[in-house]
Parts: C-alpha cells; structure tokens; sequence
C-alpha cells in the first residue's frame, strides 16, 4: 500500500495519520497551519477556504477555491494545495515576508477588522486573481457586481464577513492587478495537475478508496456495494460535519475520466456526472440557456467549485436545484456498473423521498440532453436569499413558443413533493394555446396545484403553490416585454 502525502505551500506532507474522515480543515490545522478557519463546518461562510491546483478549463492548470471543511484530506491523496500562508512569498532572513497582491491589497483597503474571515476572503481572491480569462472579461461591461479588472465579486459570494463591511472588501478585489511574469502560481498553471493518485488510506476499520478508472471503480463498488461514493464532498462533507455520520467505506469517483467528460454532439449533450458545475459553467459558456441561468443561484462559487450534477442527482433530494431544470430539459442519466450501462429518462429516475432507480452500486456516469433546445427556458429559484441558500421552491420552464402557440411545454418542480416532478397537467393546460394572458392566468391556476407542497421552516405550503403560479406570471411578463422592447 503506497503511503497517502498531499503538497501544502510547496511541501509534500503525509496525510496519515488522519482518519478517512478527516477534513483537509482539521489537517491544516493539527499541523499548525491555522490561518485556515473554522466557522461553520458546513460550507456557509468560507473561512476554511484553501486553493487546489485542478485540471484547468483554459490552462493545464486552475488554482480553484474549496471549502476545506468539507472535503476529506484522503480525497486530496497526491494533490496540491495553498493555504493563505502560502501566498506570500519568503523576504529576506530576518526581513518579514512580502505579501501576496491580494493580501496587500485587502491590508491597505480595510478589508480585514477581527481577521476571522480573512485568509478565507484571500484564498477565494487569489482564486479570482488567477483566474487565466479574467484579464479578457475586463473589457466587458463594469458593473457593481464586475470590477474594471475583471473580477468577478461572485468569486467571494460563498465567503461571510461578520464585521469589515463588504466595500473595502470588493474596493480590493476590484483594485488586484495581474499576476507578473514571475509569480510563482502563474507559473504553475501552465503545467498539469497532479494525476489522481490510486488511494487506499485506511484507519481502524475504515477506509478511503480511490481507483483510476471507471472500470476498476464499479468492480470494486460490486464487491462493496455499501460503499459511500464521494465526489465533491459539499453534501457528504455536511453530513460528516454536523450530523457525525462516518462510513466503514468510502469510494471517490470525482477524477474519474469516464465521469469527467463533455460532449455535445448534434443531438444531444452529454456532460459528465464528476464535472464541477462550476467546470460545467464555463464550459458551456451560456450554451443551455437554463443552466446558464440555475447556476449563478445555485450555492456559491465555493460550492460549485466541488459541487457535481452526479452528486445533485445522487443525494435524491426533493429540493436540489438540478433536477427541476434537467426535467424540463427532457434530460436522462446514463447509469454504470460492472454489468454494463443504461440510460434512465429523469422523469422515471426518482421513485420516492430520497430514493431512486439506481441500485446498489450503480454510478451516475453521466446526464444527457437532447438537442434542440426549446428556445424560452428561465430558472426561478424562490429563496429567502438571493445568493447561497437552499429553494424554498424552484421552477424551470422549456418552452417552444412558434407563431405566439405554444408547441410544447416542460416545466420542472423543486420543493413541491417528495420528488422533483414535471407539471404535467399544467403543461397539457399550456400545449396548443396561444401564449396571450389568458391562457397564462389558466395555467398558472393549474400550476398553483401541481405537488403536494409541505410547509417547514423555510416557506409554508401556501406560499409555495402561490409562487408557483406567480412564477408562470413572471415568464410571460418577460417574454412579452422581450417582445414589445
Ligand atoms: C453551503 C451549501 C449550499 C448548497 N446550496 C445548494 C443549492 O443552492 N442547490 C442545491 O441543489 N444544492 C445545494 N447544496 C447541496 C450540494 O452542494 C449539492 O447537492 C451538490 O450537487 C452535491 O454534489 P457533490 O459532488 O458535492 O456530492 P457529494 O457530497 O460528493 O455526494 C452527494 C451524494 O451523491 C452521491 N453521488 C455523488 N456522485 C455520484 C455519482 N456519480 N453516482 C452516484 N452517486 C453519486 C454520493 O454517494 C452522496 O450520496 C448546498 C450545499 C452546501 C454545503
Ligand atoms: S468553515 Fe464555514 S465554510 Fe468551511
Ligand atoms: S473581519 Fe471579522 S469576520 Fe471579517
């Protein structure tokens, strides 16, 4: 068995003798590295924020931001991390270090009172800072959310300051420059990142597995079908964290190259379940109109940094934000393991609170779209916070709207019931109808009764079914100022 390291600042360090379950948080900061934080241990606040060097979508190389509390050390087995204390670089012996750009730049601005959520801020920072296509954004459009250097404030919307005051905090974000020819994780982004190690790291009687392909993956899955499969660890990582739970077995899928790739072929996409949706998002680059606009709502950068459409799909939550617009998409999940592969539609994939088709063992390789797309899609995500918060209710509508008739209509609902589900009576209530008000104000009435919406601490059961039809509402509204502007 090859002993587990992982590369922190530079330095290759062994992960033993953590537990399978320890988070890269507690393993920084048992070896004195405590600039890296704890204030939730849930992935709400980012001061546990660390950078990993993963494959790059523009360069061999992204330095990306993570949530460290999150993701077990074992998951980052051969893999290299920064922490805030590795971004300034060494002065002179006797002389105090000179800081990193961004660390500068938030000492000078004010951006930092306690310091508690700092090095948090600086590690997402740098991540933006890094960022290879930064520097062409800046010739777009600045706006309050944009700086003049093309950084992007989404960059920090998974990290919380409790007494700083977020202006000086964006003053300078929006003052950083660009990485020099010489800065070291410039550099670095032009090689590749390490290549996934092959990973059995065990302790006692648990243990943290990892194979190289899909191959080896499902056949070890059939010998231990209990396994947990980890990707990015933003649900399991809570479920360690804050409810205790541990696994004897934990199989991690998140670098397999079978789940990792994105295809779009003329009849359909096919986009892999291990990518990051933040990976998905840049990658497609506006190409489905619908994700393009779920996953500005969907958690934080931080969280999408980790956060797979495998792992939306594999927690069977009733409220996850994908499956609403991946129903409407008319998408399907092509499901794995060591017999073979089929391809479920989504509509058939959930068969109860949490539950689904897939069986013991069984991955989600992948999730298929066919093409074309209908041309009106939205994504209404109905939550008590603009950013970073669970939905109360989500609806994602596919329209095909020719001549002012409505030639088909999917709409797919989140938090309505014990499953996502399509609309479908007031889908049928939409299909061969002019799209004018009247038609509207029927199938919002009918929408307004789809699912059996509960009421909980989040929105109550008449609230839910209001939005469902204001949602509805809302879609013609800008459909038809879209048309009159
Ligand atoms: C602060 C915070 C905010 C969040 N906000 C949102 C939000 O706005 N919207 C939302 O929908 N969710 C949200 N989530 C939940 C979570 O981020 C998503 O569900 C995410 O997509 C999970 O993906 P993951 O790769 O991290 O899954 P993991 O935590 O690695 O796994 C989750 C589950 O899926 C299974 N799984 C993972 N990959 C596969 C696979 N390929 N095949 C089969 N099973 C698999 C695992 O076994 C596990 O049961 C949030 C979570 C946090 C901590
Ligand atoms: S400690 Fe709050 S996000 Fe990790
Ligand atoms: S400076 Fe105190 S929490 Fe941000």
């Amino acid at each position: 068995m090859v002993a587990t390291r992982i590369t922190v600042n530079g330095k290759e360090t062994p992960i033993s003798p953590a537990a399978p379950h320890t988070t890269v948080l507690d393993f920084l900061r048992d070896r004195g590295l405590t600039g890296t934080k704890e204030g939730c241990a849930e992935g709400e606040c980012g001061a546990c924020s660390v950078l990993v060097a993963r494959p790059g979508v523009d360069k061999p190389t992204d330095w990306v931001a993570v949530n460290a509390c999150l993701v077990p050390v074992a998951a980052l087995d051969g893999q290299e991390i920064v922490t805030s204390e590795g971004l300034a670089t060494a002065g002179a012996p006797g002389s105090p270090p000179t800081l990193h750009p961004v660390q500068q730049e938030m000492a000078v601005r004010g951006g930092s009172q306690c310091g508690y959520c700092t090095p948090g801020f600086i590690c997402s920072m740098a991540a933006e800072y890094y960022r290879p296509d930064r520097g062409a954004d800046a010739a777009d459009s600045t706006d309050a959310e944009h700086g003049p250097n093309g950084f992007d404030l989404h960059a920090l919307s998974g990290n919380l300051c409790r007494c700083t005051g977020y202006r000086p905090i964006r003053d300078a974000a929006f003052a950083v420059g660009t990485p020099t020819d010489g800065d070291p994780l410039a550099r670095r982004r032009e090689q590749h990142p390490p290549a996934p190690a092959t990973t059995d790291h065990a302790q006692g009687d648990s243990v943290f597995l990892r194979r190289k392909t899909l191959a080896e993956t499902v056949r070890l899955l059939r010998e231990q079908p209990d396994a947990v499969v980890l990707a990015g660890s933003t649900d399991w990582g809570v479920e360690v964290n804050i409810r205790s739970r541990r696994a004897d077995r934990v199989v991690a899928v998140d670098r397999l190259p079978e789940l990792r790739e994105l295809r779009i072929d003329p009849d359909r996409i096919e986009i892999g379940a291990a990518l990051t949706l933040t990976e998905i998002e840049r990658r497609l680059d506006g190409g489905v109109p619908l994700l393009a606009e779920l996953f500005p709502q969907f958690a934080s950068r931080l969280i999408r940094n980790g956060a797979t459409l495998g792992g939306n799909l594999g927690t069977g939550s009733p409220i996850g934000d994908s499956p609403p617009a991946l129903l409407a998409l008319e998408a399907s999940v092509v499901l794995t393991d060591a017999d073979g592969e089929r391809e479920v539609p989504l509509a058939e994939y959930f068969t109860g609170y949490r539950r689904s088709v897939r069986r013991p063992g069984e991955l989600i390789r992948a999730v298929r779209i066919p093409l074309p797309l209908a041309p009106v899609a939205a994504f209404h995500k109905i939550a008590k916070r603009r950013f970073d918060d669970i939905s109360s209710v989500a609806v994602a509508f596919a329209l095909d709207i020719q001549d002012g008739i409505v030639r088909k209509a999917r709409i797919g609902l989140g938090g309505v019931a014990a499953t996502p589900i399509r609309a479908l009576a007031t889908e049928a209530t939409l299909e061969g109808e002019p799209w004018v008000a009247e038609t509207v104000d029927a199938a919002a009435r009918e929408l307004r009764g789809e699912g059996t919406p509960m009421s909980d601490h989040r929105a109550s059961s008449l609230y839910r079914s209001a939005m469902l039809g204001q949602s509805l509402r809302k879609l013609y509204a800008r459909t038809t100022e879209a048309v009159s502007s």
